[in-house]
């Protein structure tokens, strides 16, 4: 089964799908908020260039969701804030 985990539930992908692409096919349309405002962020631009999906992946914040290759077995988590604790 290809699937990864999302805030510690499975969320199943297809070969080739990015993390965002499969996230948006399982029907989570945001996964994290902005700092100031708290205002829902998901997909955007879908290249790289807004920034506006960061998640956490196997511990590593500020990875861009859209750009991430789904794989098996990943640890993906909402990220909060900077994604640092600070
Ligand atoms: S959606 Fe814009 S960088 Fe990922």
């Amino acid at each position: 089964m290809t699937e990864f985990s999302f805030d510690g539930r499975p969320v199943p992908f297809r070969p080739g799908q990015t993390v965002g692409a499969a996230l948006v096919a399982d029907g989570r349309l945001s996964w994290r908020s902005t700092r100031r405002h708290s205002a829902p962020r998901g997909i955007f631009c879908g290249i790289g260039v807004c920034f506006d999906c960061l998640v956490t992946v196997d511990g590593r914040p500020n990875e861009r969701a859209c750009l991430v290759p789904a794989a098996d077995g990943l640890r993906v988590s909402t990220q909060e804030g900077t994604g640092h604790d600070d």
